[in-house]
C-alpha cells in the first residue's frame, strides 16, 4: 500500500487563479453581525468590524468574498442599506426568517473588503427585483460621479467607485426554496436583459448566471441548457453550488471521497456548457463559477430557521462544528477545484464566518479557527504559479461508486520562483501510505506538513482546543537519491513544500 506521486511542471492544468480562495459572507444567521460586524466588541474597527475576525481572514488567505447572498439576495432591497444607519428600515428576511436590521449594507461590506484585503463578489437580487434595480446597484458601486447613485454614494462617504468587476446574476433561481424561483426560460430571458443592461453601463464586468444549485438537481444539464441558450451572448461564466457531509448510512470512508463527486459534477458541468457552445457554432469559452461549495451538515437541527412569530437578529444559525475528517474533505475539495482551474475561474467556501465556516466568533468574545480553517489557509498561502499535472499510482479505497484513490494530490510549481507545493490527500480510513514523490529535476524539500488525529471524528469546539489539531511538520519526511518520501497517516491532509 505505497503511492507514487510524478510531478511535471511542463504539463500545465492552467493558472493558480487567486479567485479560487474565494468565501462568501451572507446575511444569514451571525456571518455579519457578530460575526465579521460587532461595534461593542473589544476589538472593534471604529467603523465597527471585528479586527480579530479581520485578522484571521487575512491568515486564512481569502481573496474574495461573494456578497450579500444567497437566498437572502432574493429578498434584498439593497437601498435599506445605505444612507444614515438611523433612517434605515428593518425588514423581514423571508429566506432565513430573521430579521434584518440593515446595519451593514454595500457601502460597510466595501468598507470591510478594503480592510481584509478582498475583492467582492456582488450578487443582485433577480429573485423579486429586476433590471433596473441591477443597474441601479451598478451605478451606485461602479459610476464615478454625476448619476444620482453616484451622489449618494459619495454622500454616504465612498468619493472613489468600488470597481466592482464580477457580478452574480441572482442565486440558485432553480431552487424552489428561492424567493422568486421560476422556471430556466423564465429566468435566462431575466438574467439576459439584466446582464445586457449592464454591459451597457460596463461592457467588460463579468456575469455569472445562476446554475444548478447541485447536481443532484432534476434539473440539472437542462436548466443550464436552457439559461445558456437565453443568456449566451452575456453570460461570462455559469455557477455551481456543491455542499458535502455524512449523513446516514453512509460510511466514513464513503463520505472521504466525496471530491470525487465534485470532480464528476465539473465534468458534466463543462460537457454541457461546451455542448451549448457547439450547437451554437460559438468559439466562447464559459467558465465556472464554483460560488458555493463546503462541508454543510444541513440536516442538522442547527440548521433549521426559526418558525411562527419568532424573526430573531442574527439567530445561531447553520453554526456546524468541523472535525478532522472535515477538514480533510475540505482540503481534498479545494485541490479538487484547482486540478480543474482550466474551467473553474472562481470558487467561494461557504461561508467565511460563523455560518458553515473555517472562523467561528462568540459575541462580546473570542474568535476561532475551525479544523477546516487550516486546509484553506495552507493551500492559498502556497499554491502558486501554475497548477500542473501530479500522476499518482498509489492503493485504491471503496466510494460510493466503487474503487477510486486513497492518495490525491494537487501540485503548483512557480517558474519565477522555482517553488512548488504539492497537497495530499490520504482519504484511507485504515491506512497509512507511504509516498515516493518525484520531484523535479533539481527540487528538493522546504517542508512537509500533515494534518491529522487518532480520531478523525475530533472536532475543534473552541479557542481552547485550537492547536490540539493543526497540520504540524511531518517526521518522517526524507529528500534524497531524487525522490522525497514521507508517511501519510489514515484521514489525513499534508502540504509538501519544494524549491529549486
Ligand atoms: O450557504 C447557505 C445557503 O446555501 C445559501 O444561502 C444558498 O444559496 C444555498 O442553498
Amino acid at each position: 500500500m505505497s503511492a507514487r506521486i510524478r510531478l511535471d511542471p511542463a504539463t500545465v492544468v492552467g493558472p493558480v487563479r487567486r479567485r479560487t480562495f474565494g468565501s462568501f459572507v451572507e446575511h444569514l444567521g451571525r456571518c455579519v453581525y457578530t460575526g465579521i460586524y460587532e461595534p461593542d466588541h473589544p476589538s472593534a474597527t471604529p467603523e465597527g468590524f471585528r479586527g480579530d475576525v479581520l485578522d484571521l481572514v487575512r491568515e486564512l488567505g481569502v481573496t474574495l468574498v461573494r456578497y450579500p447572498g444567497g437566498n437572502f439576495v432574493s429578498g434584498y432591497r439593497w437601498r435599506d442599506g445605505v444612507g444614515p444607519v438611523a433612517e434605515r428600515p428593518a425588514r423581514l428576511d423571508l429566506a432565513w426568517h430573521s430579521l434584518e436590521p440593515n446595519l451593514v449594507g454595500v457601502d460597510e461590506l466595501m468598507a470591510w473588503a478594503r480592510h481584509a484585503g478582498v475583492e467582492v463578489n456582488m450578487a443582485v437580487n433577480l429573485g423579486t427585483a429586476g433590471v433596473l434595480d441591477a443597474v441601479d446597484l451598478l451605478d451606485y458601486c461602479n459610476t464615478r460621479e454625476g448619476t444620482d447613485n453616484a451622489a449618494r454614494r459619495r454622500a454616504h462617504g465612498a468619493a472613489e467607485p468600488y470597481g466592482i468587476r464580477l457580478w452574480c446574476l441572482g442565486n440558485e433561481m432553480d431552487g424552489p426554496w428561492q424567493i422568486g424561483h421560476t422556471t430556466a426560460r423564465d429566468y435566462g430571458r431575466l438574467a439576459n436583459r439584466t446582464a445586457a443592461a449592464m454591459r451597457m453601463v460596463d461592457p467588460d464586468l463579468e456575469l455569472v448566471a445562476c446554475g444548478s444549485s447541485g447536481h443532484e438537481m432534476p434539473t440539472f444539464g437542462e436548466w443550464e441548457r436552457t439559461v445558456l441558450d437565453e443568456a449566451w451572448p452575456n453570460v461570462d461564466l455559469v455557477s455551481m453550488h456543491a455542499y458535502y457531509s455524512q449523513r446516514e448510512p453512509m460510511t466514513l470512508q464513503e463520505y472521504l471521497v466525496c471530491a470525487d463527486g465534485m470532480a464528476a459534477f465539473i465534468d458534466d458541468m463543462v460537457d454541457v456548457v461546451d455542448g451549448v457552445a457547439a450547437a451554437r457554432h460559438s468559439d466562447k469559452v464559459v467558465g465556472l463559477a464554483f460560488d458555493e461549495w463546503n462541508v454543510w451538515y444541513m440536516h442538522r437541527a442547527e440548521s433549521q430557521p426559526p418558525t411562527g412569530d419568532d424573526w430573531p437578529v442574527a439567530p445561531r444559525l447553520l453554526e456546524d462544528r468541523y472535525s478532522v475528517a472535515d477538514a480533510v474533505v475540505v482540503g481534498d475539495l479545494l485541490g479538487t477545484l484547482l486540478r480543474r482551474t482550466d474551467r473553474v475561474w472562481s470558487a467561494n467556501l461557504a461561508q467565511l464566518v460563523n455560518v458553515i465556516a473555517p472562523i467561528m466568533t462568540e459575541p462580546g468574545g473570542a474568535a476561532w479557527r475551525q479544523t477546516t480553517f487550516h486546509p484553506f489557509a495552507l493551500t492559498a498561502r502556497h499554491a502558486a504559479g501554475d497548477v500542473v499535472r501530479a500522476e499518482v499510482d498509489g492503493p485504491e479505497v471503496t466510494g460510493p461508486d466503487g474503487a477510486t484513490a486513497a492518495v490525491t494530490a494537487t501540485a503548483t510549481w512557480a517558474d519565477a520562483t522555482g517553488e512548488g507545493a504539492v497537497f495530499l490527500v490520504n482519504r484511507s480510513v485504515p491506512a497509512t501510505v507511504p509516498i515516493t514523490l518525484e520531484p523535479p529535476p533539481g527540487a528538493h524539500l522546504v517542508e512537509a506538513v500533515t494534518m491529522h488525529h487518532d480520531d478523525p471524528g475530533f472536532q475543534v469546539l473552541g479557542p481552547a482546543d485550537e492547536d490540539v489539531v493543526v497540520p504540524r511538520p511531518n517526521p518522517t519526511a526524507t529528500d534524497g537519491d531524487g525522490a522525497i518520501r514521507l508517511e501519510v497517516p489514515p484521514v489525513s491532509w499534508s502540504m509538501v513544500r519544494l524549491a529549486r
